[in-house]
């Protein structure tokens, strides 16, 4: 064996050239990387005693794409599309041996290789547009050369990994490969030298693209089809335009037209801002005092109290990931509708094709239903998912602490209750954390995790590993009222209900975050979770909110009643601007003395999101979350703050944390409030010229 560099070897095996890299944790194009490949390659070609050549990289992944830390840095020789082009131009065949994930440059690497082989575990796609970017190394000039432009238009603009079973069919992957992947890719080597079959160049092949030539409105329609799923977005839109050059462009010319499209997104702020979320993610997953080698329990079962919209939610996490679950409800009528309603959600994503009856029947095969407590015993860890009261949540796990084996972990749902309180009632408090998902539960990534004084490492390490098994993303954070995402929801809660008492009007309010990039404003938002949810909070804890309450009050719980903040034609989820509501806002504005003035909107943007800003700096003061980062995951993920704009406290430091202070002090001048007083450390940033990224 000869190493090429310190990353990528060269060895012949019989007849076949096998170039490994080797650049732990996901071989990344690095340009070490990528002048081993270079080099590799080469040597290959130069050596007599080999007639073709197998990339193959070792550990736990082929290369999954450009090494993103290099960025924004200078480029460094090799190019990419320089060891492309040399593979592509090889007089040996070149074949990808892929295994884990060939993601981005990964998949443009094995796109230059003549042949791609894969066992069938593996997954490929070009996920760049999630990172803002397009694929930039030929992937937007190959892919439709192979698959057809339709599904290259898909796969590219949704950034989809697919199963290598699924790309065999496509074309993408020539054969797949059972038992050993390289012993494999060298008898498929052989066996194309042997067959004498051609080297396939695929920046050769047209006969896809002729396709889609005859077919003029086709990136039209596109555009039209997805508009809804691209707003704010700027990567889909270069994507599309990269793909049509293929269809309209000579090879080269096209391949340098998706270069000045890569490079257009790469300097921009979204594309910045997606891959800071990107590496945010996966800090959020380590916690400082939770060493990486935290031995973890190892979960087999689960137990879930509570089957309403919540506990089922829940529960769908756990069977898609084959972990069966104990469901368990005080009535037989409740517990039969809560399991009727998780059948009927597979059944409907069977309908759509999104899932098959025998997946569905496996699901459904790990679910046991029980009114009683007991039917827990067993399960590694209990999930409590019943309405919010601290006395019932306390006989609940007194008697839980009573049934469950040692060693099970007793976790709660709970949004907003105190967990060291919970845990308190426990002989087991270092068993006890926050599992705080959100609506609806199967579907949304966050999974706000919280830690009490007492919770274990063990327990800690064990929830972030479940999480990332059942497909969430986990955010670690400490106890306090609404912990990191309700408490800052809070703030614009607040401001939002403020802003329609002095003249905003409701339809207003909701644009103006809406075109921000949220999914809908917090009005809107209100009336599809049902605005008698936090009119029960706020009872609880003796609060009033005048105009919510009024709404409440008048039964205009939201959608589900036809009526809300806004009104709803039956089964419409259009929401119709309602005089009445006016009204009700114009009376409590008079019993007030609030003086009613036009808003504009740059008024109602900041009111609703710096007091966010400002109390992300208080949480991160009081040690809540662990760093800035994790707060913006939480938003991402939990909120739908539109993860081009990075999160809240990437946006604080994107406009200016001094100039957001500023303004702080101004509303605080004009509109009074303590709600304006800048947090200690907000103000410390500001008068050092310092940003949330410094902390
Ligand atoms: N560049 C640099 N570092 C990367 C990376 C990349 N492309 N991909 C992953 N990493 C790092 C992660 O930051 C993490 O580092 P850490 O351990 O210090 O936190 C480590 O590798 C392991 O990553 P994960 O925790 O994500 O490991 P998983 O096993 O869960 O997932 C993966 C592996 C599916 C490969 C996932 O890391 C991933 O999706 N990576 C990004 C893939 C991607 O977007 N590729 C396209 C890049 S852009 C491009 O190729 C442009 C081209 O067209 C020119």
């Amino acid at each position: 064996m000869t190493a090429i560099n310190d990353l990528v070897s060269y060895e012949a095996k019989g007849t076949v050239g096998v170039v490994t890299v080797n650049s732990p944790p996901v071989n990344a194009l690095s340009q070490g990387v990528r002048a081993g490949i270079l080099g590799g390659i080469q040597a290959g070609i130069a050596d007599d005693s080999v007639s073709a050549l197998v990339l193959t990289c070792a550990g736990r992944t082929f290369i999954a794409g450009a090494d993103i830390t290099e960025f924004g840095k200078p480029p460094r020789e090799p190019s990419l599309k320089e060891v492309i082009d040399t593979m592509e131009a090889s007089t040996k065949p070149v074949v990808a041996a892929i295994h884990g994930t060939a993601l981005g440059g990964g998949l443009e690497t094995a796109l230059g290789c003549h042949y791609r082989v894969a066992v069938a575990s593996a997954k490929v796609g070009l996920p760049e547009v999630k990172l803002g970017l397009l694929p930039g190394a030929g992937g937007t000039q190959r892919l439709p050369r192979v698959v057809g432009v339709p599904i290259a238009l898909d796969l590219i603009t949704s950034g989809e990994h697919v199963p290598a079973p699924k790309a065999h069919k496509l074309g993408l992957i020539d054969e797949l490969i059972d038992g050993d992947l390289v012993a494999g890719a060298i008898a498929f080597a052989k066996k194309i030298v042997a067959e004498g079959r051609p080297l396939v160049k695929i920046s050769d092949q047209n006969e896809k693209l002729e396709e889609a030539r005859k077919n003029p409105s086709l990136f039209a329609d596109f555009r039209k089809a997805n508009a809804r799923r691209f707003r704010g977005f700027e990567a889909p839109e270069n994507c599309i335009k990269a793909i049509e050059a293929a269809v309209n462009l000579p090879f080269p010319q096209a391949l340098a037209r998706e270069r000045e499209l890569f490079l257009e997104l790469l300097a921009g702020e979204q594309a910045k801002a997606q891959q800071y979320i990107f590496f945010a993610e996966r800090q959020a997953a380590k916690i400082p005092d939770v060493p990486a080698d935290t031995p973890l329990i190892d979960i087999k079962s689960a137990g879930v109290i509570g089957a309403g919209t919540m506990g089922g939610g829940i529960a769908m996490n756990f069977l898609q990931a084959g972990i069966p679950v104990t469901i368990v409800e005080t009535s037989q009528e409740a517990l039969d509708r809560g399991i009727d309603i998780i059948r009927k959600n597979y059944t409907a994503t069977v309908a759509k094709g999104r899932l098959t009856q025998e997946k569905m029947d496996g699901y459904m095969s790990l679910l046991t239903g029980t009114t009683n407590l007991e039917g827990v015993r067993d399960a590694d860890i209990v999930i409590e998912a019943i309405f919010e009261n601290m006395d019932v949540k306390k006989e609940v796990f007194t008697k839980l602490d009573r049934i469950c084996k040692q060693g099970a972990i007793l976790a709660t749902n709970t949004s907003t209750l105190d967990i060291d309180e919970i845990g308190s009632v426990t002989s087991r408090p270092d068993y006890v954390i926050g599992l705080h998902f959100f609506s609806p539960a199967n579907v949304m990534k966050l999974l706000e995790e919280v830690r009490t004084k007492k919770t274990s490492a063990t327990v800690m390490a064990t929830c972030m590993a479940l999480a990332k098994k059942i497909g969430k993303i986990p955010v670690m954070v400490r106890v306090c009222d609404g912990f990191v995402g309700n408490r800052m929801l809070a703030k614009r809660t607040e401001q939002a209900q403020k802003l329609i008492l002095e003249g905003a009007k409701i339809e207003d309010v909701d644009r103006v975050l809406y075109d921000f990039g949220f999914p809908m404003g917090p009005f809107a938002m209100g009336d599809l979770a049902g605005n008698d949810v936090s009119w029960r909070i706020r009872q609880g804890k003796g609060v009033k909110s005048p105009v919510a309450d009024a709404i409440c009050e008048l039964g205009r719980f939201g959608q589900k009643t036809n009526a809300g903040y806004y009104r709803y034609e039956a089964r419409s989820r259009t929401p119709i601007p309602d005089p009445v509501v006016e009204e009700i806002i114009e009376k409590v504005a008079k019993e007030q003395g609030v003086t009613r003035r036009p808003i504009t909107d740059e008024e109602i943007l900041k009111r609703c999101i710096y007091p966010m800003i400002n109390e992300a700096a208080k949480i991160l003061e009081e040690g809540i979350a662990t760093r800035a980062s994790d707060i913006d995951v939480i938003w991402v993920y939990g909120y739908g703050w539109p993860v081009y704009r990075g999160g809240p406290t990437r946006y604080a430091d994107y406009i200016g944390v001094e100039k957001i202070y500023n303004d702080l002090l101004r509303f605080k001048e004009t509109l009074g409030g303590e709600e304006w007083t800048p947090t200690p450390l907000l103000e410390k940033l500001a008068k050092e010229g310092k940003s949330f990224k410094d902390l």
